[in-house]
C-alpha cells in the first residue's frame, strides 16, 4: 500500500520537501498550509511536473487538517524563518505559538503518526510539540544533527580535497551556536579527523575555522538570502529520516531526540545519534566522546535546557 507524509507547512521547505518525496517516490503527499493557496499552488505546480518526470505520487494541497489522517509521517515547517541579525532563538514566542496548533491538529486528526520537526528553534520547539501533542517520545524526533552534520562534511571535503561520500561524521548537541562536531567520529577516508590534525593534514586553526563556519552555517545562508533561510539541505536531511522510518532502513542518524537517562540526561530533546526504522526512534546510541566533547555537549545542553525554560516563562502549559 502506498505511504503517505503529510507535510504542515507549505513554505520553502515544505515545498522543497513535496518535490523530493515525490521525485523519490517516496510517498503520497499532503501539502498543508495556512495559507491555502500556497499550498494548493505548489501542489498542482509539482504534480504537473509528474508528466516530465515521471513519478507516480500524488499532491494535494490543503488548510484542512482532516487531509492529514491516517499519515505514515509528518514533516512540519510551520512558523517562520530568520531574518538577518536574527538567531533561531529569537523565533521562539511565535512559533511556539504555532506549533501549539500544529500539535492539536495533529493529536486529533493522525496520532498514530511518526513526526519529524524542522521548525526553529529546534530543540525546544520539538519538546513543545511533544508536551502539547502528548504522542510517544519514539514518534517525535527534530530534524537539526543530519543537516549541521552535512554542512559539516562539505566544508571539510572542500578543504580536504576529498570526495564527500568519502566522509562520515556526526554532529551532536543543540542545534545552535554550541552545536558539538566529533573529532573521533568523523573519518575522512578512512582517518579519524583527530589523526588528520596529528598528522598535520589540516591545522588546528583551519578546524576551528571550519567548526565555527558549520556552527553560522545557517545564518551565513539568511545573510545571502535576506528575506528567508536555508531550505535545499534542510529538505534533504528531513526527507533522510522520513525514508529511514518508511523504509525501515534503521539507519543510525544524528538527530534531536527524547533523552531519558542516556548520556546522563533526563527529559530533554537533544541532538544524539538515533537508530530510526519502523517504530520510529527504535535506540538512542552512547557513543563514547572525548573530554572536551564532553564538556562542549554539556554546554550544548545547557543552553537547550536555558531556552526551554525561557519558553515555560511564555507558555505556562509546557510545565505540565
Ligand atoms: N500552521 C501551518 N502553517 C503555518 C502556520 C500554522 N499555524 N503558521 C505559519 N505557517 C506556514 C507559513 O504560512 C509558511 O508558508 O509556515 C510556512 C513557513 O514557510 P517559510 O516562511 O518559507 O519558512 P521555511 O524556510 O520553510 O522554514 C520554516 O523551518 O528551518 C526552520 O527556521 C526555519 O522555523 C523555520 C521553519
Amino acid at each position: 500500500m502506498k505511504k503517505k507524509i503529510s507535510l504542515i507547512g507549505a513554505g520553502q521547505i515544505g515545498g522543497t520537501l513535496a518535490h523530493l518525496i515525490a521525485l523519490k517516490e517516496l510517498a503520497d503527499v499532503v501539502l498543508f498550509d495556512v495559507a491555502e493557496g500556497l499550498a494548493k499552488g505548489k501542489a498542482l505546480d509539482i504534480a504537473q511536473s509528474s508528466g516530465v518526470s515521471g513519478f507516480n505520487s500524488s499532491i494535494i494541497g490543503t488548510n484542512n487538517y482532516e487531509d492529514i489522517k491516517n499519515s505514515d509521517v509528518i514533516i512540519i515547517t510551520a512558523g517562520v524563518p530568520r531574518k538577518p541579525g536574527m538567531s533561531r532563538d529569537d523565533l521562539l514566542g511565535i512559533n511556539l505559538k504555532i506549533i501549539k496548533q500544529v500539535a492539536e491538529g495533529i493529536k486529533t486528526n493522525s496520532p498514530n503518526s511518526f513526526v519529524i520537526c524542522i521548525t526553529n528553534p529546534l530543540d525546544v520547539i520539538v519538546m513543545a510539540l511533544q508536551k502539547y501533542s502528548k504522542l510517544s517520545t519514539s514518534n517525535i524526533v527534530g530534524m537539526a544533527g543530519i543537516l549541521d552534520t552535512s554542512r559539516f562534511k562539505y566544508f571539510l571535503s572542500q578543504e580536504l580535497k576529498v570526495p564527500i561520500n568519502k566522509i562520515n561524521s556526526l554532529v551532536l548537541g543543540g542545534h545552535g551556536d554550541t552545536m558539538v562536531p566529533t573529532f573521533n567520529h568523523t573519518i575522512v577516508d578512512g582517518k579519524s579527523l583527530s589523526q588528520l590534525v596529528k598528522d598535520k593534514k589540516i591545522s588546528a586553526e583551519k578546524l576551528d575555522t571550519i567548526i565555527d563556519r558549520t556552527r553560522k552555517g545557517g545564518a551565513e545562508i539568511v545573510k545571502f538570502l535576506k528575506t528567508g533561510s536555508a531550505f535545499y539541505a534542510p529538505a534533504a536531511s528531513g526527507v533522510e529520516m522520513a525514508e529511514s522510518y518508511i523504509k525501515n532502513l534503521k539507519k543510525t542518524l544524528p538527530c534531536a531526540a527524547y533523552l531519558n537517562g542516556e548520556y546522563n540526561i533526563k527529559g530533554l530533546y537533544v541532538g544524539v545519534p538515533v537508530v530510526i526504522g519502523k517504530n520510529g526512534v527504535e535506540k538512542v546510541l552512547e557513543i563514547e566522546l572525548n573530554e572536551e566533547e564532553k564538556n562542549n555537549f554539556k554546554i550544548s545542553v545547557q543552553a537547550v535546557e536555558e531556552l526551554f525554560e525561557s519558553a515555560r516563562k511564555i507558555d505556562p502549559d509546557l510545565s505540565n
